[in-house]
């Protein structure tokens, strides 16, 4: 890091540092771009996601199809981001899929997750000759076989197995246990394969797993292949054509505290298995691309002590970033431009009227006065996506910063656009 900057405590990435004390993204002051774009804002740096997409390729190799997962974030020019850095994409909706049409990118390294796909999204998959269906509920079969055949050619399909593996993470974002949604579980898997071999518009080409999300630890993704080679080794059927093993994505970021995910380690520990088997890898990486590579930019609205507790009211509510709500999440906040003075403990809470609403809990931050601009680090992923118009509230502009100059990439949502599909004067009809 040049000797004019600093870390910013809490920044996964030395994208976001300190300048002068004050909060950069690259070669950009955020008070700066907060001034032509207000807030709430989300930032991204285009360097912080190259890089990440850069160690996950160091990781996995020259032989690993690196697909983005879309939901963490869809943002088009984010996606063209990822693709520039040289992966494909994980979509788990024909939504999703739209958007990396949209974004103007190539399908071919698509893969389509999702527990329940209604035809007309595998019709459209089929269409985009994405790599791989991954199956994740035995009834899929028949729709993916009628769509192959409607097409006159085979689709090929990945079956997602549910290893009955515990991730370690919260209960929300935990997928690969058995009383999780989703893959197909161990018990019927066989009949799952008996089904696509036994099919002419179906292709096998490998299995998926993915346990869920902000994994810490290498442990689950090493029992979870040891599950899907000992349930491959039953059966000789099950291995013919086999050429891909998809190790799901979930890797995790540190959220200010503690060690970035060591992905050498996985890639380590699966890897010499995976090529023994002749089968090549696919990972899904979402948080681990995007998490750290944004924030989102807020205002101080006010200060009020109420029941032993000093609230810091903010412009930014969870209906513009939704995990602490959801999922207790913790992300950290610093002042973009912090004055002097000695620490006090805030709930920084923003407007939504709910008791939910809350960006951080007890959280010691310098002093603020009104104006002030706080950023909540970590927030690239699972921030914009999840976002929402709860309390008839826009959702926020995003901007992506690349060296000495930022883009806005999505403009904030204007009212009209809320109200747009709203008829109140409608003709009532009878149906
Ligand atoms: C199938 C699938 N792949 C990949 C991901 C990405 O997970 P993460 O953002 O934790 O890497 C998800 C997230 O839920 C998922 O459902």
């Amino acid at each position: 890091m040049p000797s004019d900057r600093h870390p910013c405590a809490g920044a996964g990435t030395p994208e976001f540092h300190r300048r002068n004390g004050e909060l950069w993204c690259e070669d950009v002051p955020l008070t700066a771009l907060v001034a032509r774009l207000g807030t709430p804002l989300y930032v991204y740096s285009r360097a912080a996601i190259t890089a990440r997409l850069a160690t996950v390729r160091a990781a996995f190799g020259p032989d690993a199809t690196i697909c983005y997962a879309v939901k963490a974030n869809g943002a088009l020019a984010v996606l063209r981001t990822v693709h520039a850095g040289g992966a494909g994409f994980d979509v788990v909706s024909g939504g999703e899929l739209r958007r990396v049409q949209a974004a103007g990118l190539p399908t071919d390294r698509v893969v389509f997750a999702g527990v329940a796909k209604e035809r007309w999204e595998v019709e459209a998959a089929a269409a985009a000759g994405i790599l791989a269906f991954h199956v994740e509920s035995p009834h899929e079969l028949q729709q993916l076989a009628s769509v192959g055949s409607q097409l006159g050619r085979r689709l090929r399909v990945m079956l997602r197995v549910n290893p009955d593996v515990d991730a370690g993470t919260h209960a929300y974002i935990s997928t690969g246990k058995k009383e999780n949604k989703f893959g197909v579980s161990l018990g019927v898997a066989g009949e799952a394969v008996t089904t696509i071999v036994a099919s002419p518009w179906l292709q096998l080409v490998g299995y998926h797993v993915h346990l869920g999300s902000q994994l810490r630890s290498v442990e689950p993704y090493a029992q979870a292949l040891a599950k899907v080679e000992a349930f491959v080794d039953a059966d000789p059927i099950r291995a013919r054509g086999v050429t891909h093993y998809d190790l799901g994505g979930g890797f995790g970021i540190s959220y200010g505290a503690g060690e970035p995910f060591d992905l050498a380690a996985v890639a380590a520990a699966l890897l010499p298995r995976l090529q023994a088997r002749g089968w090549r890898p696919i990972v899904e990486p979402g948080r681990y691309v995007v998490g750290d590579a944004g924030v989102l930019l807020t205002r101080v609205l006010g200060e009020k002590p109420q029941g032993g507790t000093t609230f810091l009211l903010v412009d930014a509510a969870m209906n513009d970033l939704l995990r602490p709500a959801l999922y207790s999440a913790e992300h950290p906040i610093v002042a973009v431009a912090p004055r002097a003075g000695p620490p006090r403990t805030v709930d920084v809470v923003g407007p939504v009227c709910e008791t939910g609403d809350f960006l951080g809990k007890r959280r010691d931050l310098l002093p603020t006065q009104p104006g002030d601009l706080l950023a909540v680090l970590a927030a690239g992923a699972y921030g914009a996506s999840m976002a929402l118009n709860y309390n008839t509230r826009r959702r926020p502009a995003e901007a992506l910063v690349d060296g000495g100059t930022a883009r806005l990439v999505r403009r904030r949502e204007t009212f009209d656009q809320l109200l747009q599909n709203e008829v109140p004067d409608a003709e009532p009809f009878v149906p």
